[in-house]
Formats: structure tokens, sequence, C-alpha cells
């Protein structure tokens, strides 16, 4: 996003024009952002550790255009469920480029998962005999959960340490590899995820060394060579202005050193580092674009738009915050105001006394900033208010990647008996 006078421009197209061509709320994303961010975070990790990989965690935006930008990219995608393989293979990846990294299973989830050929991370040890039932997989990796986790997202995406449901414990992970290696599976990874949003490089090396002693342990008892170790996500992005970025060439450089320095202590061949982030990938290139419908002056001044907490849900179900812009105000006088969205629920006001434009008023355009990620994947439809319009901006093109939703599709799938139709 940049400012060409007091217009908003999203790539070389102002955001005025994208909402009158498509509507609001409309979910805005910048290609360019999207590549550049990709090749940064891989540059970074590839200068200190060559034998590095890429996934992208498809839950973060679903939508198969972005998948399809980080595919040619060259990224993998790391799935939690049969749906995002399947979305994962129609955009053209193999099951080797696929990580399934779902929690607490079905047999369903796995004998599909096995049949699509991907690359099982088990969060469970008990997963395991439930999955040689069905089949052997040539690869297996185990989720652990080394103890410890952070987020700068509160605690809500803290997602190790004792009160996490995700990984496998340390002192079962041995135990875990035991038995995978007595069933005949040879080629082994080994996972961690701990947390979500981190903007302390230390944190990475931090982790990483946790992990390492883990599986350290685990190769010199069992003696095996892992083919790659995988750090999870947590690459952070700021929200709030002023709020310090990750330095990611520091935490590549400190991350890469902690693995290396880890594999020689445990005399480990050293595997492929990989990752799978997915926030720093899309979520400053992405925008919600909504329209100011009314103001009300009551115990405050609210100003009313068409962004819900159904369409950006982050700020009600996180208290997260998410700057905002106003188009042609940007740098009128401001006053404290407050914002909410359309929904019969107080949680939908999601911006308490926040100081915007004084001038504020019918008609004009919000520009929601670094939505990119987990906006638009978990939207939904409350009060009968539908999802938004996605469009891909690149450069000066926008192309529509989904429709917006309409009556018929909040209603597809519903069935009503016929003796209620009397
Ligand atoms: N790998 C796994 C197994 C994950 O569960 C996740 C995200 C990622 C990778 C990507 O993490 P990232 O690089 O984006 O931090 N809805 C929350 C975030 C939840 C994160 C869930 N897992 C939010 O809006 O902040």
């Amino acid at each position: 996003m940049k400012m060409n006078g007091s217009q908003i421009m999203i790539g070389d197209i102002p955001a005025a024009e994208l909402a009158s061509r498509f509507g609001t709320p409309l979910y805005v994303y910048d290609e360019q952002k999207i590549r550049e961010n990709y090749r940064r975070a891989v540059g970074a990790f590839k200068k200190h550790c060559p034998d590095f990989r890429m996934f992208y965690a498809v839950k973060c935006s679903n939508n198969p255009a972005i998948v399809n930008i980080l595919r040619q990219e060259g990224a993998g995608a790391d799935c939690a469920s049969v749906n995002e393989i399947l979305l994962a293979k129609s955009v053209g990846l193999d099951g080797e480029n696929v990580m399934f990294s779902g929690n607490f299973l079905s047999d369903e989830d796995i004998r599909q998962g096995l049949e699509s050929g991907v690359v099982f991370n088990l969060d469970d040890e008990s997963i395991l005999p439930r999955l040689l039932k069905f089949g052997t997989p040539e690869v297996l990796s185990f989720r652990i959960n080394p103890g410890y986790g952070r987020s700068n997202v509160g605690d809500f995406v803290t997602n190790a340490g004792p009160n996490a449901k995700f990984g496998i414990h340390p002192d079962h992970v041995l135990e875990a590899y035991r038995q995978a290696q007595a069933a005949g599976i040879k080629r082994f990874g080994a996972h961690m995820m701990t947390g979500s949003c981190i903007t302390d490089a230390d944190y990475f090396p931090f982790v990483t060394g946790l992990l390492m002693d883990i599986i350290g342990k685990v190769s010199k008892e069992l003696g095996i060579d892992f083919e790659f170790v995988d750090l999870g996500g947590g690459l952070g992005i700021p929200y709030e202005p002023g709020e310090p970025g990750l330095d990611l060439e520091a935490a590549a450089a400190k991350t890469a050193a902690m693995f290396a320095s880890k594999c020689a202590e445990y005399g480990m061949k050293q595997p492929r580092l990989e990752m799978e982030p997915a926030r720093y990938f899309v979520g400053n290139a992405g925008y919600v674009l909504g329209r100011v419908h009314s103001i009300k002056h009551s115990y405050k001044t609210i100003v009313g738009t068409d962004i819900g907490m159904n369409v950006l849900v982050r700020p009600a179900f996180y208290g997260s915050y998410h700057h905002i812009f106003v188009d042609g105000k940007e740098n009128h006088d401001r006053v404290l105001l407050g914002m909410c969205g359309q929904l019969c629920e107080n949680t939908d006001y999601w911006v308490k006394d926040r100081l915007l434009p004084a001038d504020m008023a019918e008609g004009d355009l919000v520009v929601v900033e670094n939505a990119g990620a987990y906006g638009f994947g978990m939207s939904y439809q409350y009060n009968g208010r539908l999802r938004a319009a996605e469009v891909l901006v690149n450069g000066s093109e926008a192309i529509l990647i989904r429709e917006r939703e309409r009556f018929e599709d909040m209603i597809a799938h519903t069935i009503v008996p016929d003796y209620l139709k009397k």
C-alpha cells in the first residue's frame, strides 16, 4: 500500500477504484508483495543453510490463486486436513511436497492422507498404529512439543508447551520413532510448531536448540539419519504502527548456526532444514476494503462499516490490532472514535477509542491493513452477512479470485423436510 497524495493505492491501483469495481467488503492481495516476502524469507535462510526448503501453511489464506503464487515461487504446502491436501494437489503439488500436519486425525483422514502420498507429520504417537493398519508410509515425521511456545497473539496461538494440545511429549519421542522403525519405516523427519507471530529473532534459535536436543538423542540411540527437520512457522510481522518487526537476517543466521552446532554436538549428518510459515508471506500483502454505511452519536460516536467480525474475526477473537486507513482523509484532524461492523453481537464493535479522521462520513472508504493472514480463511456468514470477494492486484492489473457469496450460497446444502413446507 502506498499513498498518492491523499489517495490510497494498492499496487498501482487506487483503493477507491477497486471498491467501486468489485464492491465491499473486499479482500485485496498484492501479488508482488507476496513474492517479495517469500523471496526475502527463503533468501535469508538459504544464505546460511543452503539445504533449506520452504512450505506454505495453506490454512492462512487458502485461495488457490495465492497457493499457486507460492508454488510458482517454489514452496511446498503444509496442510491441516484432507481438503487442504486436495487443494495443494489441485495446484499441482505432488505428495513429497505436501506435509500433512493435522491433529487428532480420524481413520478417514489417515486413509485419504496415505492414498494421496503426502508426508505424514504425526501429532501423537497413538496415531502410528492406526496409520499402520492402512499402510506403511515411505517417510514419516513426528510433531514434537518441545515444552515451550510463545506468540504475539496473546496466549491464543501459543502452539507448544504444557498448555498446548499439539505435539508429542519429549518423553514419548524416542519410543515413537522406535515403533516406526520397527514397522519398517526408513526415512524420517522431525517437526515442531511452537507459536505464531514471533518478532523476536532469538526465539527461533532457542526453540531450534530445544528440538535438536530431543531428536539428537533419538538419532544417537536409534541410528536414525533424519532427512529433514521442520521448525514450523511463526515468523512474525508487526501490526501496530511503530511496532518493531522481525530481524529476519538475524533469525535465519542464528537459527542456522544453532542447527549446525547441535548437529555437530550429536554427531548427526545435517538434515535438510525446513520451515512452513504463512503469515510472513501473505499477512502484510492483504487488505480489507470496507465502506462506512452509517455513523451513530450515542454514548460514543461509532462508525459503522461493512467490515464486521464475520469478515475479519481476529480483533474479536484475539483482541488483535489492525490499522485502519481512511481514503482521502489520512491527513485530516483526528478524534477518538469507535468503529464496528453490522453484526448483532457487541464483539463486532471491534475498534474502541481509535484516533480516526474527525470528519468521517457515510460513504467513506476504509482500508484495514495486515489482513492477508487468517483473514478471509477465518471469515464466516453469521447474521446472513456473507463472505467477501477476493481480488489479486498485480501492478496495475486487478483480477477477481473469489466471487462474493450470494444468498444461494448461504442456503446451499441445507435441506428442508417436506412436512415443514406445509
Ligand atoms: N504450521 C502449522 C502446523 C501451523 O499450525 C501453522 C499455523 C503454521 C505452520 C503457520 O504459522 P505462521 O507462520 O502463520 O505463524 N489464527 C491465528 C494464527 C493461528 C496459527 C495456526 N497455525 C491468527 O490469526 O493470528
